[in-house]
């Protein structure tokens, strides 16, 4: 049979492309978010805009997929659940997730993690992961020592907020959340080490620089000496020690891989306090969870199988405003699309999930927070939907993440009702949900129930 390659955009449609999306999304800061430019994009709406542009490729093209010339080579712009559903399930020995972008800009803080490794390595790493982050089991063996943890910093974030008589901003959240993440991944000794998050920050600002910038490598390997050393005091209850612990083969680089997840776990910080907006903006679904959370038992540890309507609302966050903006592959062999066309190895793959995630073609509530989509089944065949990615290379970390936001939600909620005091654009029905959101400018007032 002859083969076909896929559509190809116009040097027109390339450009507004360029504008619409990609400018758009690099700029924002894909590895650390830049907040004057989150604050922009949140003005302008322009996820609305980078919509527009592929439903326009769509109408234009067919929903097979769309090549595009970047600098340097071609990438493929899926349009289709189908051509989702292959790039999720190939294995990543036809369909690498390691994609060159990606491994440009994660080498500056985390050379050996599995995101940036090929090959045999990538296997072990790979597994490694799965083992400490326990994937695939019903919930994280972790979750009964870190669930007091997790309340006492929601207690502490509550008490700071009665104390100052401000309203809970983003600063004060997201500190309160990496107390959490350094607590679970590196252990309790790491609570207040803002040093070791800060190399990270660093580092972080120059990943979404790519090769542009060289990675700094003596605050990469001061940064690496600090989890190193966490992983040498092997702290009970935390991620680091399971490191320490789980036996690895010799490419698995255990403490190589603590990086990606002190990096990934800031996303669920993001995911939470919108989620957080979500309930505050539609007080039917808040009642549900404040049911929900006089329901279970207070001294009982999360589980897979509790909260699960807060669980649901903090993947309907993740839905509606993905913090990983797109998913990427690279094709290690020839690959055919679903309307039959081939692309050759070495073309880098594009989900761009705030597409997806929004797109009323596959999504009848495309646009409203609707998380029982999550618990009816409603989702669950739908390759439109991967906040965590989907199929062999899928976060191995949804469940953790998952849990720490429904116990940090429920410790905020047990005893308080959440005000969205700011946007003053509010996030209520029947209006759509703006497509892009700037995180750090929610504001809320706790008022006891
Ligand atoms: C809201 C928080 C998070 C979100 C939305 C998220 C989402 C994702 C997504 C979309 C992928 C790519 C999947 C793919 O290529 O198909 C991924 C991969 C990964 N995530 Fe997460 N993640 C989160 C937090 C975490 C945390 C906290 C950890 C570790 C503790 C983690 C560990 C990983 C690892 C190791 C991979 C690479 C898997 C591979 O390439 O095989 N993630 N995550």
């Amino acid at each position: 049979m002859q083969q076909r390659p896929s559509a190809r955009a116009s040097v027109l449609e390339t450009v507004v492309l360029g504008v619409t999306a990609l400018i758009p999304t690099l700029a924002q800061g894909a590895i650390l978010r830049r907040p004057r430019v989150v604050r922009l994009a949140a003005r302008f709406d322009t996820n609305r805009s980078a919509h527009r542009t592929l439903a326009r490729l769509r109408r234009r093209h067919g929903a097979g997929p769309v090549s595009v010339a970047v600098p340097g080579r071609r990438v493929l712009l899926l349009l289709s659940p189908e051509d989702a559903r292959h790039m999720f399930t190939a294995t990543p020995a036809t369909l690498t997730p390691t994609a060159r972008e990606k491994a440009r800009g994660l080498r500056h803080f985390e050379p050996d993690g599995v995101l940036v490794s090929a090959g045999e390595v990538r296997a072990e790493r790979r597994a490694f992961n799965e083992a400490v982050l326990d994937w695939g089991a019903p919930a994280h063996r972790l979750f009964p020592a870190l669930t007091p943890r997790i309340r006492a910093e929601a207690q502490a974030l509550l008490d700071l907020h009665r104390g100052s008589g401000r309203p809970l901003d983003w600063d004060d959240f997201s500190a309160a959340f990496w107390r959490i993440i350094r607590r679970v991944v590196l252990g309790d000794a790491a609570r207040d080490d803002h040093r070791i998050t800060d190399l990270l920050a660093a580092l972080r600002a120059d990943a979404d620089w790519l090769s542009l910038r060289r990675p700094k490598e003596r605050t990469r390997e001061a940064f690496l000496a600090g989890v190193r050393a966490y992983v040498d005091r092997a702290e009970p209850d935390s991620l680091a020690a399971l490191v320490a612990g789980t036996p690895c083969t010799e490419g698995a680089e255990p403490a190589g891989q603590i990086p990606y997840w002190l990096f990934a776990y800031d996303a669920a910080a993001i995911a939470t306090y919108c989620a957080l907006a979500l309930l505050a903006s539609h007080p039917e679904h808040a009642e549900r969870v404040h049911t929900e959370i006089d329901g279970a038992e207070p001294d009982r540890p999360a589980t897979a199988d509790a909260l699960p309507l807060l669980r649901a609302c903090v993947l309907e966050s993740l839905r509606l405003w993905p913090t990983s903006p797109a998913v990427l592959r690279e094709t290690t062999a020839e690959t055919t699309w679903h309307n039959g066309t081939t692309t050759p190895a070495g073309t880098g793959v594009v989900f761009y999930s705030s597409f997806f995630h929004r797109d009323a073609r596959h999504l009848p509530y495309a646009d409203q927070f609707e998380p029982d989509a999550w618990l009816d089944g409603r989702n669950q065949d739908n390759w439109a939907l991967a906040p965590f990615g989907r199929g062999p290379a899928q976060c191995p970390a949804q469940d953790l993440v998952l849990c720490t936001a429904a116990t940090f939600l429920a410790a905020l909620l047990r005893d308080h009702r959440a005000l969205l005091l700011l946007p003053r654009r509010p996030l209520v029905p029947p209006a759509p949900l703006p497509r892009t959101i700037d995180h750090t400018a929610l504001r809320f007032a706790l008022t006891p129930k």
